[in-house]
C-alpha cells in the first residue's frame, strides 16, 4: 500500500517526519512546570499529504490498516472511533481553531515508533502533521508553536491531560543531544549526551495507554499539592521538607516531583561544568529516579520493576529507570559506549528468563 494506491490520487504533495523520544530524567515534573531531559529516538513517524478534491478528509494508517473518510460537518463533530485519527483531526481543529483555513486533505501515515512503550508516538503523529501541514498550506508556525498546538490537540481531542515534554522533543531534539527544557518559561539547552555512554532502550512488553492509566489522577494530585502549599506549581518548592506538611499520598506524589526536579537540575550542571564523575553520577540520578517513580510516585508495575534491577546490576550500565508515564511501557538505560548491544542481549535474555516478552527498542 502507498499514499498513490490508496487516494488515487498521484504523488502526496508533502511528507513531513517527527520522531518519537526517550526521556533521560525528569518524569512527571513537565505538568509541574518543572524541568525534563528527554532525547529525540531513531523511530520516526512519516505523514504524506495532499489536497482532497472530493470534499472529504482522507486518512489512512498503514500500521494499522485503518482508513477514515469524513466530510466537514462530521468531522467537526469529531465521529470517529480510531484513536489514531483522533490525534490527526485533534491537530487540524486546533490549527482551525487559531483561524487558520485547513481545507480537506488525504494524509497517509505510517510509524516506526512503537506503539504503548512510553516513547510518545503519538507527539510523533501530531508535530510530523502538523508540520505536513506547514508545509503544504504555508503556515506561519515556529516549531516551539508546532508542539504547542500538537500538545493542545492531545489535551482537547485525545483527553489526555499532558504536559508538553513529548512535543517540545520530538519538535524540536535529535538523536545526538539531550534537550534540556524548562517547561514554564520553555527556556531550553542542546547538550551533547554524557561523554562516553550510549542509550539503550528495551520495552517491557507490558503495554500502556496514557487515559487508560492514573496519568490525569496524578496530575489532579499534584495540583492540589500545589493548592495546600501555597504555590503556583511544585516547581515553586526546592526544599524537599516542605512537603512533609501534606496528608497522603499527596506527601508521597509532591516529594518525586521536588526531588525529580533537583536531580533533572544536577544532572545538567555536572553535564555542563564536564565534572569528571558527570556520567557516574548522571547513572545515579536515574537510579534515584527510578525508586522514586515506583515508592512515592506509584507509576511502575512489577514488569519494569524486574527490568531495571537487571539492568542496574548489569556491568557497564551507569543507570537506568523506568522512562515515560509509567504503568508499563519502556526502561532506559546509559550504558558504556561500545557496549550497548552485547549489555542489551544480555539483559534481554535475563529479563525473557524470568517469564517476560521483552524488545530492544535502542541500542540493539
Ligand atoms: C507522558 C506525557 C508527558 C509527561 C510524561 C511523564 O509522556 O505526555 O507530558 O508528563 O508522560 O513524564
Amino acid at each position: 500500500m502507498n499514499f498513490q494506491t490508496i487516494f488515487n490520487q498521484k504523488l502526496p504533495q508533502v511528507e513531513a517526519l517527527a520522531p518519537g523520544r526517550v526521556n533521560l530524567l525528569g518524569e512527571h515534573t513537565d505538568y509541574n512546570d518543572g524541568f525534563v531531559l528527554p532525547t529525540a529516538i531513531p523511530q520516526q513517524t512519516v505523514v504524506q499529504i495532499g489536497l482532497s478534491d472530493d470534499g472529504f478528509y482522507h486518512f489512512y494508517s498503514e500500521n494499522l490498516d485503518e482508513r477514515v473518510d469524513m466530510v466537514e460537518e462530521s468531522f467537526r463533530a469529531g465521529e470517529m472511533q480510531e484513536e489514531y485519527a483522533r490525534y490527526i483531526f485533534g491537530c487540524i481543529q486546533v490549527l482551525k481553531e487559531v483561524g487558520y483555513t485547513i481545507s480537506p486533505i488525504n494524509l497517509y501515515v505510517k510509524s516506526s515508533v512503537p506503539l504503548g512503550s512510553g516513547l510518545s508516538s503519538s507527539a510523533a503523529l501530531e508535530v510530523a502533521t502538523i508540520r505536513g501541514i506547514r508545509q503544504l498550506f504555508n503556515l506561519p508556525i515556529n516549531d516551539v508553536e508546532i508542539a504547542q498546538f500538537a500538545q493542545k490537540a492531545e489535551i482537547q481531542y485525545a483527553h489526555v491531560q499532558c504536559g508538553i515534554m513529548d512535543q517540545m522533543a520530538s519538535s524540536l531534539a535529535d538523536t545526538e543531544h539531550m534537550l534540556f527544557l524548562d517547561t514554564r518559561t520553555l527556556e531550553r539547552r542542546v547538550l551533547p549526551l554524557p561523554e562516553g555512554a550510549k542509550i539503550v532502550v528495551i520495552d517491557s512488553g507490558v503495554p500502556r495507554t496514557l487515559t487508560g492509566s492514573g496519568y490525569n489522577q496524578r496530575r489532579t494530585e499534584c495540583t492540589q499539592a500545589a493548592q495546600l502549599l501555597g504555590v503556583k506549581a511544585l516547581r515553586d518548592i526546592t526544599d524537599v521538607s516542605l512537603v512533609e506538611t501534606l496528608p497522603e499520598p499527596l506527601q508521597r506524589r509532591a516529594r518525586h516531583v521536588v526531588t525529580e526536579n533537583n536531580r533533572v537540575l544536577e544532572a545538567l550542571q555536572n553535564v555542563e561544568t564536564r565534572h569528571v564523575s558527570s556520567l557516574q553520577r548522571f547513572g545515579e540520578l536515574m537510579n534515584a529516579s527510578h525508586a522514586s517513580l515506583r515508592d512515592d510516585y506509584e507509576v511502575s508495575v512489577p514488569a519494569l520493576d524486574i527490568l531495571v534491577d537487571i539492568l542496574q546490576k548489569t556491568p557497564g550500565v551507569f543507570g537506568a529507570r523506568l522512562t515515560g508515564a509509567g504503568f508499563g511501557g519502556a526502561t532506559v538505560a546509559l550504558v558504556a559506549a561500545g557496549e550497548e548491544k552485547n549489555i542489551a542481549e544480555k539483559v534481554l535474555e535475563q529479563y525473557n528468563h524470568a517469564g517476560y516478552t521483552g524488545n530492544v527498542l535502542v541500542g540493539a
